[in-house]
């Protein structure tokens, strides 16, 4: 199959990656989304498990079926995927933040099913979510477990990809960043990615339009080298 021959670099390695997107409830049948599918997140766990790693998945609203072979999570909200990230990353090496994070939720979840009323609605006022790839960052520069040694994130960009991407890999204190852009025929929900990986060395490593297990591996080989 298309994941055999890959070389056992990553046996004995423990990896958590986050997939999916956030959901944000407004009450109990509403929410807050996103467009991600968790292709990515999928396509990085099956290639660790084939490089012979130990992976835990965080997913946050997948309809995708679990690798074989991998311990999964699921997760509905940010703040759910933030314990469980928190939790899985207490024995391991390195953490993929693959899935879209909401930055806000609304501030109060009705619990009952908001009616339609002859007035116009009440706006739905948000507050900020933890930015999990930022605290792990955090806790790794003060020596405050649990993080592991290698933290990486993605980025969606659809306007001044590499200086938004470089920006946001500085803020976050990660080891590196994969950058994508987006628009309304990118990278969502196809099986294809392009992408730059910028590291905190200042280095950029261009990956070419491909198969999202290809971009997995690229990041693999970048994660292996720095655990060696
Ligand atoms: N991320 C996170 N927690 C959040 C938001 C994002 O851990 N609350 C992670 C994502 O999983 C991803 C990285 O941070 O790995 C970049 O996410 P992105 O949305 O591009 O960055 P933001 O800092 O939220 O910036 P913005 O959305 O304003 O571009
Ligand atoms: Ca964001």
């Amino acid at each position: 199959g298309v994941l055999s021959g890959r070389p056992a670099d990553l046996a004995g390695r423990r990896l958590v990656i986050s997939a999916g997107g956030t959901r944000e409830a407004i009450d109990p049948v509403r929410f807050i989304g996103n467009r991600s599918s968790g292709l990515q997140g999928y396509a990085l766990a099956r290639t660790a498990v084939a490089r012979g790693a130990e992976v835990t998945l965080v997913a946050a609203n997948v309809a995708l079926p679990d690798p074989a072979g991998v311990k999964v999570v699921r997760v509905t909200s940010a703040l759910e995927l933030r314990d469980a990230v928190l939790e899985a990353v207490e024995d391991a090496d390195a953490v993929v933040m693959a899935a879209a994070v909401a930055d806000f939720r609304p501030s109060a979840r009705s619990g009952s099913k908001i009616k339609k009323t002859a007035d116009e609605p009440d706006a739905i006022h948000l507050v900020k979510n933890p930015d999990i790839l930022a605290e792990l960052g955090e806790r790794r520069r003060a020596g405050l477990k649990p993080y592991p040694r290698v933290i990486a994130g993605f980025a969606a960009e659809t306007d001044d990809v590499l200086a938004n991407g470089r920006a946001k890999l500085t803020r976050k204190g990660c080891d590196l960043l994969v950058v994508n852009q987006v628009g309304d025929d990118l990278a969502f929900g196809t099986p294809d990615n392009a992408a730059v990986v910028l590291l905190a060395e200042g280095e950029q490593v261009d990956i070419p339009r491909g198969p999202k297990e290809a971009l997995a591996d690229v990041v693999w080989d970048l994660v292996a080298a720095r655990l060696a």
